[in-house]
């Protein structure tokens, strides 16, 4: 098939959802222009859409579904509690399963609360750390993407002409309207940058409650963090006595324990999303048991930190995440590393076939392409010329019309029902679509 395809049933669609949705879709990364595609059905490592087109997965939900499409014990779990109700406002056993198993796997993970995605998890985190130190402020990674709390958006679109100088980059405000007082309190870190992380860390000292930091951050480029970087990091932030978050809402499916297991470090919070629902919307605020308890009540009084969230909790996300991580063993993990450097391998070696310099980064299930040559260790070097995004923006296209879903930017992620013919197909497909661009 060839893309667009203004006849399409995914074509009219969007006509009709532009009546009522802006932009048709309800979030921007689903955009594809002329129209988005919309889908019908999914299974395994495959999604089929309102046209009968199958494409390969290589975006699973933005990194939310790991053991496959419409996984059978998922579904199972989750038909069993759609019969008992959905929603209610007293907890239930799901709720305190999935809290043991997260616990369980998790060494800095004393204590846990549920919300509902990945943004309100890192929003309760940097409130508890907050709650906790009584200081305002927090430092993020540059250009990193936590969700669309106003805070953590600081430096996301940071340009060549806003981003300022290197070692102390510029706190650059994001979406409109978002008031200059957010900015002033946002430190920015270079990723893989100790001595500039220790002086804006040092800098800022009393005013930090928290680091956020996310260990294999997607729009830096999902580089490897050095380890030099990662001690200084947590060395210097408990030095000035400000608390360290790790956002493992992509990194948790990296490994048992996620990235923290791999690196061996414990954060004191953790915010946790996509893969802990197993494919229903999710987010988890987690980490030391004497920080968590700001949400705790007092003597029966309001806790520093009152929490609601009418869909926290509820438990068909609590079947299906205790499903779905219940399924996860070392095996699992070990299967995901395997198709993943299958894939990241492949697609490196059919780009140097063709005579390019790109490159292809990535962990475990998750893979990104890089229409350029420079190395990639930070945001400043990761971040794409308007030429490179076009690029970017057209390989996706071609790669629908060789029934593969990649998201824009490049950024890919495998689920585990993927078999080692779909990796093939994955990295033909890449390679193929990259020769019709050249
Ligand atoms: C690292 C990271 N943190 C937080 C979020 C926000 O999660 P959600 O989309 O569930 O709000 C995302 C979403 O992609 C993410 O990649």
């Amino acid at each position: 098939m060839a893309y667009p395809d203004l006849d399409s049933v995914s074509a009219r669609l969007y006509q009709r959802g532009l009546a009522s949705i802006p932009d048709g879709v309800s979030r921007s990364l689903a955009l594809i222009r002329p129209h988005p595609i919309y889908v019908e059905s999914g299974e395994g490592a495959w999604v089929t859409d309102v046209d009968g087109r199958r494409y390969l997965d290589a975006n699973n939900n933005f990194t939310s579904i790991i053991l496959g499409h419409a996984d059978p014990g998922i579904t199972q779990a989750v038909g069993r509690q759609l019969v008992k109700g959905t929603a209610f406002a007293m907890g239930t056993e799901a709720e305190i399963e999935l809290a043991e198993l997260l616990c369980d796997r998790v060494p800095s993970i004393e204590r846990i609360r549920f919300c509902n995605s990945g943004t309100e998890a890192v929003m309760g985190t940097i409130k508890a750390a907050r709650a906790f130190t009584g200081r305002p402020m927090i430092a993020k990674i540059e250009g990193a993407y936590h969700g669309t709390y106003d805070h953590v958006e600081t430096s996301l679109g940071a340009t060549p002409g806003s981003w300022g100088p290197e070692e102390a980059p510029s706190s650059v405000l994001y979406a409109s309207g978002t008031p200059a007082s957010v900015g002033e309190e946002v430190a920015v870190i270079p990723f893989n940058n100790s001595g500039a992380a220790r002086s804006i860390i040092d800098r800022h000292g009393e005013r930090l409650a928290a680091v956020l930091i996310d260990t294999m951050p997607s729009r830096v480029g999902l580089p490897l963090i050095d380890q030099e970087f990662l001690s200084t990091v947590f060395a210097t932030a408990r030095a000035v006595g400000a608390l360290v978050i790790m956002d493992e809402v992509i990194s948790f499916r990296l490994g048992p324990a996620g990235n923290q297991g791999r690196l061996e470090v414990e954060p004191d919070l953790t915010a946790l999303a996509k893969i802990i629902g197993g494919g229903f919307p999710v987010g988890a605020i987690a980490g030391r048991a004497d920080v968590m308890e700001v949400y705790a009540s007092q003597n029966a009084q309001r806790p520093r930190l009152p929490a609601g969230g009418t869909f926290s909790a509820n438990p068909v996300t609590m079947v299906a995440g205790v499903a779905c991580m219940s399924q996860l063993t070392e095996a699992s993990f070990q299967r995901m590393d395997e198709v993943g450097d299958r894939v990241r391998r492949g697609i490196a070696a059919g780009l140097a076939a063709l005579g390019l310099e790109w490159q292809v980064t990535g962990h475990g299930s998750l893979f990104r392409i890089h229409p350029h040559a420079r190395p990639i260790r930070s945001y400043r070097q990761a971040h794409l010329t308007p030429d490179e995004e076009a690029v970017m923006d057209n390989l996706q296209k071609r790669l629908l019309e060789r029934e593969v879903y990649l998201p824009g930017y490049g950024l890919g992620c495998l689920n585990l029902a993927t078999t080692d013919e779909d990796a093939a197909h994955l990295v033909d497909a890449v390679t193929d679509a990259v020769g019709v661009l050249l």
